[in-house]
């Protein structure tokens, strides 16, 4: 038997060193005792790490608004900037019974985060990917959820007319061409990049969210940090109201609050 201390951490990275711990600590109960097998498994993880693999796809899990949700490459990792979309639908007070649509559910973090601020709120998570309904379905039966439905559409063609109350959204926003890509290669690139210069999303979500929400309801988007200007317009040109823009905490606008 091995201990910790037999791990040679000394050529890696301040970051990788750091995410080896956390590792470590995810993973194993007694960290004084290690088989051989487990110290060659840290060793790969540790080059997983160096050249650039997620930390969270390694362990399996991500925590997003306080809670563990099951992750792999079929989806994106929740971001915590994302959080504050689950933080402005907590401020809004919306009436029980709401009806909200999460469009790119992901890993479900989002929905599932909404569905848990009210039982009575219905609140469908929407993909594209099968692969990703089938990471949100694993995150689903953790939490169980009794008001948390999962459908896979492209964006919101399933719903009727009038009939949801709020629609909020993380979705691809990255141009194709931007160099930021070359970061995030292990992410998937349905989950990344949109057309139209990273706005193509907006528009379409922008345009169904006209038809789709209730009168007055409401539309919460996340945006790239250089895109509040670009999503502004697309808000007016679908004839949406602007509520309110939201600062991340680098003081970018990075939200949009959006009312029919
Ligand atoms: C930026 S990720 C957001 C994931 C998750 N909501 C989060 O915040 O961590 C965008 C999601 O939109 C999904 N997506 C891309 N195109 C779509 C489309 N046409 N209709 C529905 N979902 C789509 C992707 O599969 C991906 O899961």
């Amino acid at each position: 038997m091995k201990s910790e201390k037999d791990i040679d951490l000394s050529k890696l990275s301040f970051e990788t060193k750091r995410d080896i711990n956390f590792y470590i600590k995810e993973k194993f109960k007694d960290s004084s005792k290690f088989t051989q097998s487990q110290i060659s498994n840290i060793e790969n993880v540790a080059k997983s790490l160096e050249e650039g693999y997620p930390r969270d796809y390694l362990i399996g899990n991500s925590e997003f608004y306080g809670r563990k949700y099951f992750v792999d490459q079929r989806v994106l990792i929740p971001r915590p900037e994302t959080e504050v979309l689950v933080d402005t639908i907590k401020s809004l007070n919306l009436s029980d019974g709401s009806i909200l649509c999460d469009l790119g559910t992901g890993s479900g973090c989002i929905g599932i985060s909404l569905a848990m601020l009210n039982e009575s709120f219905i609140v469908f998570g929407v993909d594209i990917s099968e692969e990703a309904i089938l990471v949100a379905r694993k995150n689903d039966l953790t939490y169980m959820k009794k008001n948390f439905f999962l459908i896979q559409s492209n964006w919101a063609s399933c719903f009727q007319e009038n009939s949801i109350d709020c629609i909020i959204s993380n979705p691809p926003y990255i141009d194709k061409d931007d160099s930021h890509l070359a970061d995030l290669k292990h992410e998937p690139l349905l989950a990344l990049v949109s057309e139209l210069h990273g706005l193509e999303a907006f528009e379409i979500i922008s345009q169904q969210a006209k038809q789709l929400l209730k009168k007055d309801g409401l539309l919460l988007l996340e945006h790239g940090f250089d895109q509040s200007e670009h999503v502004e317009k697309i808000i007016y040109k679908n004839d949406l109201k602007l509520i309110r823009k939201i600062k991340d905490l680098s003081g970018n606008d990075r939200v949009i609050l959006a009312q029919k």
